[in-house]
């Protein structure tokens, strides 16, 4: 996927209404410099973050996504596009135009150009009641590369190896091997209390493993402790 440069972002559908409406947001794709784990590179990222804006919205609300891209960066792709997730767990019935990857839903977006996603969510949520619906409880696994994606994909052209990501991403903070020290991503919970987790893998090929150390699930199991997840798969 990184051959065409599509992004992927996690929509975290909320079901607490029963009518839709119309929610409008604007998103600039910008390079900017991160080193989430400790290595600084020139990423393209949308509103210059990794992970980048959580886009909350309610069950049967449709939203139109401004997408502007302002790309500069001569080392990486200037034209982009963004991939909702969308076929690994949302679903574009009839919107299949929407779903993002360049070249196979749309043609990218050239740079100083604005692109609307307009789409209907379709009473797609994450499943079940809520317990907490904070910033707090989304996790995000990627995997990161220390090279840019052209760099990456010249190299897979040349030798037919798939290039292996140099660290994984919980919420935007890993390490590599011998890298520093980035503090990991941390979320408070209180002792007692039930928490549900929003799970997004914002991968591009690996399957993430995620377990969380010490702890077992309640009486409330949705899927066994040590979870599997596709690339681009959410869970909650
Ligand atoms: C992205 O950044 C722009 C400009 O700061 C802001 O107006 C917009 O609300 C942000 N988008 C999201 C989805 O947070
Ligand atoms: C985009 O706009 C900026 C500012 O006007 C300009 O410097 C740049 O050349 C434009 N890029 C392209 C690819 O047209
Ligand atoms: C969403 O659910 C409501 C209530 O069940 C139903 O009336 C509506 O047709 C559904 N919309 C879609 C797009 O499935
Ligand atoms: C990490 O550092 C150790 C000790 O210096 C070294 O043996 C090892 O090869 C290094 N690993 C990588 C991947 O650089
Ligand atoms: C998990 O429990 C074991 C045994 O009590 C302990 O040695 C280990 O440090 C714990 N791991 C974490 C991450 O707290």
């Amino acid at each position: 996927m990184w051959a065409f440069s599509t992004l992927f972002a996690a929509l975290t559908l909320l079901p607490t209404a029963t009518f839709g409406a119309q929610v409008v947001f604007n998103l600039d794709i910008v390079n900017t410099q991160l080193a989430p784990d400790g290595f600084t590179r020139d990423t393209v990222v949308p509103n210059g973050t990794f992970p980048g804006p959580t886009f909350k919205v309610q069950k049967g609300d449709s939203v139109v996504i401004h997408t502007h891209n302002k790309l500069t960066s001569p080392d990486m792709r200037r034209s982009t596009s963004i991939h909702w997730q969308a076929s690994h767990g949302f679903f574009q019935a009839r919107t299949s135009g929407m779903d993002g990857p360049s070249f196979v839903n749309q043609c990218p977006i050239a740079p100083n150009t604005t692109f609307d996603y307009v789409f209907d969510t379709a009473n797609q949520t994450g499943s079940g009641s809520l317990f907490l619906n904070t910033d707090s409880t989304i996790i995000t696994l990627a995997e990161w590369y220390h090279t840019v994606a052209p760099q990456v994909q010249n190299s897979f052209f040349k030798t037919g190896a798939i290039s292996v990501q140099d660290s994984v991403l919980i919420n935007g903070k890993g390490r590599y091997v011998n890298g520093t020290a980035v503090p990991y991503a941390v979320i408070t919970v209180t002792q007692g209390l039930r928490y549900r987790f929003r799970v997004f893998s914002l991968s591009c090929r690996p399957y993430m493993t995620l377990s969380f150390d010490n702890h077992t699930f309640g009486a409330n199991v949705i899927v066994s402790l040590d979870l599997m997840l596709h690339y681009g798969a959410r869970w909650s």
